[in-house]
Parts: structure tokens; C-alpha cells; sequence
């Protein structure tokens, strides 16, 4: 029996969805034995990926896996690409040539799109199907294959053989052993791990730094309904970290890119300090005061600085300040808005920071802030001067500092 976890590894199909563990179950129930798969699916669900699992995980491993996409080949020269064709059988025809099955031979065949394959053609499907004979085009000796035939189609074939456009024998015998796999938006718990995948194959190979997406991100990923399933999900996912190159990717550039999709609910965006259960009209009367009272805060701290004669740089942008040690009291009232104006850390800043970057950040912006005084900005961040010194060298703020006076 195959291990579940290796055939998961080697395959590369990623999921841990009840979905996707039946499915690689199912491969690996079917991978040894040498019958004919039928692979049916959504388009981008991963039916190649499936099909190459199955060949990677069978006997014939060591031969080849022939792949055809029956839908791209037009109609007058599919029998010649299958079966291939002997010289002068048709104009264009300079030499007798080889078709797909002959060269699966001992391998397997992976026949994609089967539902597009012309009525003539299937019935010699069928018969290669049946006992791996086959013709040549323009010949009249019969020869054999030995193949294992995996199909895939996105096409409801029961439909198709109702309106006469697949044979209902080669229905039936390619039916027998069917692996279904679930569309995207039926396994949404995949979403995290594809995206991850992804997101760190592109990012490397693309030379792209990659800090992440952010949980809420991924949550809103997860409300979308994917009509192109993984695939439109990993074409999203290089699409976005191209465009927010070497950012985390928050929920908001998330959904400016989802901006025409409609989502399978109201999506709550973490950016508002509201209660997601709060009505629209209390969260957008919160959502204000919450912003005056900021916008005071930040113009009693510039009056202060000012009465001082200390003139930061950067006033409104730092991060770490808190009003009442500037001897600013919190008004009481914005106090019932929300506790959150209490905390030090702009709550955007949470899940994007690091204690060492917080102590660069503060570190550099105090020195700057009291004149390089090294003596007043250990005593503003409460540690010695000894550490301050040790801290400056370590984080190399020595040339920064002064590029910057
Ligand atoms: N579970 C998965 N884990 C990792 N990658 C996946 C998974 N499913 C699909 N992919 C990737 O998504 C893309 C589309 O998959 P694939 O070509 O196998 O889909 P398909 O079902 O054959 O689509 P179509 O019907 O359009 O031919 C590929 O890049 C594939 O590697
Ligand atoms: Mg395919």
C-alpha cells in the first residue's frame, strides 16, 4: 500500500481538506493496479496534477507519460497524432511517423479533454481501450500497445451522451474507475496552504522578498468563489506580489484586486476598531470619532513640542508615543470609543513587526528627537546609557544617524 504523506510529497498536490485526502487516496488505491482512469473536474482543479500522480505512483513509472490535449488538436489530424500514420497517406504525409500510443508504449497515455474528441476517433479509443490495438492512418496491419489510458475531462460526459456527441460505450468503459476532484470552493481550508505554496515558489524564483499574507487576507481568499479554481487562485496570487512587491499582503490589496468579484458574504475588514456585529451607521460614527480624537491627539503633541522648542520630523507617523507621558491627559469621553487609542502600536502595525524593529524604530527616532543626546534619550526609554550604546553599535545606527543631520 502507498503512503499517504509520501504520495503527497512527490505528487506536489497540496491540501489538507477531507478532499483532498480522499483524493490522494484514491490515487493511491488506483495508482498500482493497471486499469483505465477517468478524471473528472472543474477546469484548474488539478486534474493533470492527479493524472501524473497516478502515472509517478504506478508500475510504469520508469516509462514515459504521454500527455495529449485531445481539445487542441483539430479534427483532421487527431487519428494521425494518436495512432500515427504511414507515408503518403495524406497530403503532408512525407513519412511514416509514430502516433502518441505507440510512443506510450510500456508508459501511459494521459488523453486531457477527452470530450472534445471527434465521434470517429472514439470508437478507435475504444477498441486501443479494449485490447491495445490500434492502426496506423493509411495502413491496413493492426498493431499493439501496451498502454495504461488515464482520461480527464471538465465536460459533464453524461450531458455529451445524451445530446449524441460522446459514445456511450466509451463512456461507460472509461467510467469505471472515476476520481473526481472537488472544486476549490469546496475545500476552502486548502486555500491557505496553496496559497503559501505559491506565493514562496514565486516569490523565489522571482527573487521577490515575501513577508506573508496577512490571516484576514487569506480569509477573504477563502469567500471568493474561484470559477477557475487553483489555477485562477495561483495566477492571483503571483499577480498580487507582483503589484505589492516585497509587501504583506493585507486584506485591503486583496480586495481591490477582487473589486469586481462578488463575495459569498460580507467581508469584515479588521482595518475598522469596531465590533463587526455593530450596525454600518455605529461602526462609521465610531470609525470618526475615533479619527478626531486621534487627529487632537497628534495636534496637542505638536503643541507641546512646539512650547518646548522640540521640532520632530516625522510628528504624525510615530508609531510608539504615548500622549500622557508627553503630560497630555486622555480626554475620558474617546476613552468610551474604543480602548484601543490606549495602546502604543498602531493596531495596523500587529502581526507586521518585530521587537527588534520596534526597538531600532524607537531607538533612532528618540536620538533623533533629543539632538543625538544620548543621555536624554536613555533616560526617555527607560535603559542605561551603557545599553543604549550597546544598541546604537548593534543595530548600526551610528552612520544612519548622522547621514541623516
Ligand atoms: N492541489 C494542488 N496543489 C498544488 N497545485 C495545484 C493543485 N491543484 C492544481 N494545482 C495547480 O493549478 C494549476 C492547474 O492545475 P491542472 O492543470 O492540473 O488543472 P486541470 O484540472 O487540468 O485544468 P483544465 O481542466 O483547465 O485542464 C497547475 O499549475 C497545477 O499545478
Ligand atoms: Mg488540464
Amino acid at each position: 500500500m502507498i503512503d499517504i504523506d509520501r504520495l503527497q510529497k512527490q505528487s506536489r498536490i497540496i491540501g489538507t481538506s477531507d478532499g483532498v485526502q480522499q483524493l490522494l487516496e484514491m490515487i493511491a488505491q488506483v495508482a498500482p493496479v493497471d486499469i483505465s482512469v477517468l478524471i473528472t473536474g472543474e477546469s484548474g482543479v488539478g486534474k493533470e496534477l492527479v493524472a501524473k500522480a497516478v502515472h509517478q505512483a504506478s508500475k510504469r513509472n520508469k516509462d514515459q507519460l504521454v500527455v495529449v490535449n485531445c481539445g487542441a488538436i483539430p479534427e483532421g489530424i487527431i487519428e494521425s497524432e494518436l495512432f500515427g500514420h504511414k507515408k503518403g497517406s495524406f497530403t503532408g504525409a512525407g513519412e511514416d511517423r509514430k502516433g502518441y500510443f505507440e510512443a506510450a508504449n510500456k508508459g501511459t497515455i494521459f488523453l486531457d479533454e477527452i470530450g472534445e474528441t471527434p465521434l470517429e476517433t472514439q470508437v478507435k479509443l475504444l477498441r486501443v481501450l479494449d485490447n491495445g490495438e490500434f492502426m496506423r492512418v493509411g495502413e491496413a496491419k493492426t498493431r499493439y500497445t501496451d498502454v495504461r489510458i488515464i482520461a480527464a475531462t471538465n465536460k459533464n460526459l453524461t450531458e455529451l451522451v445524451k445530446k449524441g456527441e460522446f459514445r456511450q460505450d466509451l463512456y461507460y468503459r472509461l467510467k469505471t474507475v472515476t476520481v473526481d476532484v472537488p472544486a476549490l470552493r469546496k475545500r476552502v481550508e486548502d486555500i491557505g496552504p496553496l496559497v503559501e505554496r505559491f506565493a514562496l515558489e514565486f516569490t523565489r524564483s522571482n527573487d521577490i522578498l515575501y513577508r506573508g499574507f496577512m490571516p484576514e487576507a487569506i480569509r477573504v481568499l477563502k469567500q471568493y468563489e474561484w470559477p477557475g479554481n487553483v489555477r485562477e487562485l495561483k495566477h492571483f496570487v503571483e499577480k498580487i506580489l507582483v503589484l505589492q512587491k516585497g509587501e504583506r499582503i493585507t486584506v485591503e490589496m486583496v480586495q481591490n484586486e477582487l473589486i469586481d468579484v462578488l463575495p459569498l458574504e460580507p467581508i469584515h475588514n479588521p482595518a475598522l476598531p469596531v465590533l463587526v456585529n455593530q450596525s454600518s451607521d455605529k461602526a462609521e460614527i465610531d470609525l470618526i470619532l475615533r479619527q478626531l480624537f486621534m487627529l487632537k491627539q497628534d495636534t496637542e503633541i505638536i503643541q507641546k513640542m512646539l512650547m518646548s522648542g522640540q521640532v520632530p520630523s516625522t510628528v504624525t507617523q510615530f508609531p510608539i508615543m504615548d500622549p500622557a507621558d508627553l503630560g497630555i491627559p486622555l480626554p475620558k469621553k474617546s476613552m468610551e470609543i474604543t480602548d484601543e487609542v490606549q495602546k502604543l502600536i498602531r493596531d495596523d502595525a500587529i502581526g507586521d513587526m518585530a521587537i527588534k524593529d520596534l526597538e531600532e524604530e524607537a531607538i533612532t527616532r528618540s536620538l533623533r528627537f533629543f539632538n543625538n543626546n544620548r543621555r536624554k534619550t536613555a533616560r526617555s526609554l527607560g535603559m542605561s546609557e551603557r545599553t543604549l550604546y550597546r544598541k546604537i553599535e548593534e543595530f548600526g545606527l551610528e552612520p544612519k544617524i548622522k547621514r541623516r543631520k
